[in-house]
């Protein structure tokens, strides 16, 4: 019997608690909504590749980074860094931090709305004998509607602040731990039922086979800032839940099962999405709405869609409450800890302005969709550059913080729990925050701005 097996029980529990918590900020929108549409429109298979290549080798030193910075420190991002380099400007990041939260909550909470929208359609059976085209047109309909996305936006920004206030984490991890493994269940159902699809084949080509004809600095700057955002990393929220880490947890196991799980739901998204788009014919490049158009066409094809689909709906709608409370958080513990709040007063005021700003998003294809920079959207906007730049930046500056700043032995101690556990990997894992990682982001920067290639 090897020692872990001596532990008390609660110690496991706990320790899969942890990585429910973590994993349900990585897993949510950013794998089921967002990762086929991304994947779709930059070329599938070329864009996989990329895609694994940097979570592999950036996102999961940038989440081990995170870990370290923030059970050291035990603080919201902004006081970590303070705490780590008084007087210095490193808080900055901290505090670029909680404006990426602030923006994606933007986005998100519309997204998020639709969820709530679909689980309505579902009930009232609204997908039943619709085709591709009447199920677009039902989605764009309903989107560039004035009332309705935005009321379920704001639905579910309460929802979130209602959890984040009562504090309730607690309860909420007890739920997911269950709910979680139900919605892997079913995408793994749409999976079968997807490949099962006559002519579904070619779509697991689209997604398996690279053509790396199709990477350009466009394709190259999605792939990382999907993988930053699908990993919840580069804000901040990672530095907040390692600060409640216990001292004797191995954060390089947690980045690495953590990481693991994530890509893996994101990747069974796909093979349930692919097939099905190419055997009904819907564009692989139907944007924000692929997911909307392409699941309940998936419904209609299964014996008990109409259960299926409402069950999916409510859960995907809890996969991003539990990835919204994550980001929210981060705005609240600034807010509390550094701006002195209490903590209802800045939950409601986050909550509030967050709102605020986010009808725009929500109403971005209806009355605000004159509100355009660059042929873009509100909510496009806040979309691409908070993904694609604000979360790379930021995760680039963890690296550097982590191999250049830090003292070695701090973040050495951090990730061998003192020297309890050995950590055979960490010459290369300083080699890679010094330089691998640091340098690949910038490059890809500079690949997109057309510096070199492209
Ligand atoms: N990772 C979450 C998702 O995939 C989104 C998220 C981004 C959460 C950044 C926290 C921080 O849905």
């Amino acid at each position: 019997m090897d020692h872990k097996d001596l532990q008390p029980r609660d110690s496991f529990t706990s320790k899969f608690g942890m990585i429910a918590a973590t994993a349900g900020s990585a897993i949510g929108l950013g794998n089921i909504w967002r990762f086929p549409y991304i994947a779709g429109e930059n070329g599938g298979g070329a864009f996989l590749v990329v895609y694994l290549l940097f979570v592999l080798g950036i996102g999961i030193p940038v989440m081990m980074s995170e870990f370290v910075i923030g059970r050291r420190t035990q603080r919201n991002p902004y006081g970590a860094f303070k705490k780590l380099a008084p007087g210095k400007p490193w808080f900055l990041i901290g505090f670029m931090g909680v404006g990426a939260a602030f923006m994606i909550l933007i986005f998100y909470n519309t997204v998020a709305g639709w969820t709530l929208e679909y689980i309505y359609q579902s009930v009232t059976n609204a997908f039943e004998g619709k085709t591709s085209e009447e199920l677009t047109t039902m989605f764009d309909g309903f989107r560039e509607g004035s009332i309705r996305p935005l009321l379920w936006m704001v639905v579910f920004m309460a929802l979130t602040a209602w959890i984040v206030l009562a504090g309730v984490q607690k309860g909420i991890e007890k739920y997911t731990k269950i709910l979680m493994p139900i919605l892997l269940a079913l995408i793994i159902i749409l999976d079968i039922r997807a490949l099962t699809l006559p002519g579904g084949s070619e779509g697991l080509s689209f997604l398996f086979k690279p053509d790396f004809s199709k990477i350009n600095g466009k394709t190259v700057l999605e792939a990382l800032g999907q993988a930053f955002f699908s990993l919840s990393i580069g804000m901040g929220t990672l530095i907040t839940y390692g600060s409640y880490i216990r001292r004797k947890e191995n954060l390089a196991n947690t980045a690495l099962s953590v990481s693991l799980a994530d890509t893996f739901v994101a990747i069974l998204a796909g093979v349930a999405i692919f097939p099905a788009v190419f055997a009904f014919g819907i564009d692989p490049a139907s944007e924000e709405g692929l997911v909307f158009i392409v699941l309940p066409k998936i419904f209609q094809q299964m014996p008990g869609g109409y259960i299926f689909s409402f069950m999916f709906f409510i859960l995907l709608a809890v996969a991003a409450l539990t990835s919204t409370i994550s980001i929210l958080e981060v705005v609240v513990a600034y807010f509390v800890e550094e701006l002195k709040m209490v903590r209802k007063k800045a939950t409601i005021l986050a909550a509030v302005s967050i709102s605020a700003v986010g009808i725009f998003a929500a109403a971005s294809w209806g009355w605000a969709s004159d509100l355009t920079l660059f042929g873009s959207n509100i909510f496009q906007l806040t979309n691409f550059a908070t993904v694609n730049i604000l979360l790379p930046v930021g995760g680039f500056f963890i690296v550097i913080f982590i191999g250049w700043f830090l003292k070695a032995r701090i973040t050495g101690d951090e990730l061998s729990n003192s020297g309890s556990i050995k950590v055979r990997y960490l010459p290369t894992f300083m080699f890679i925050v010094k330089f691998i990682a640091p340098i690949a982001i910038a490059l890809v920067f500079l690949y997109k701005l057309g510096i070199f290639g492209n």
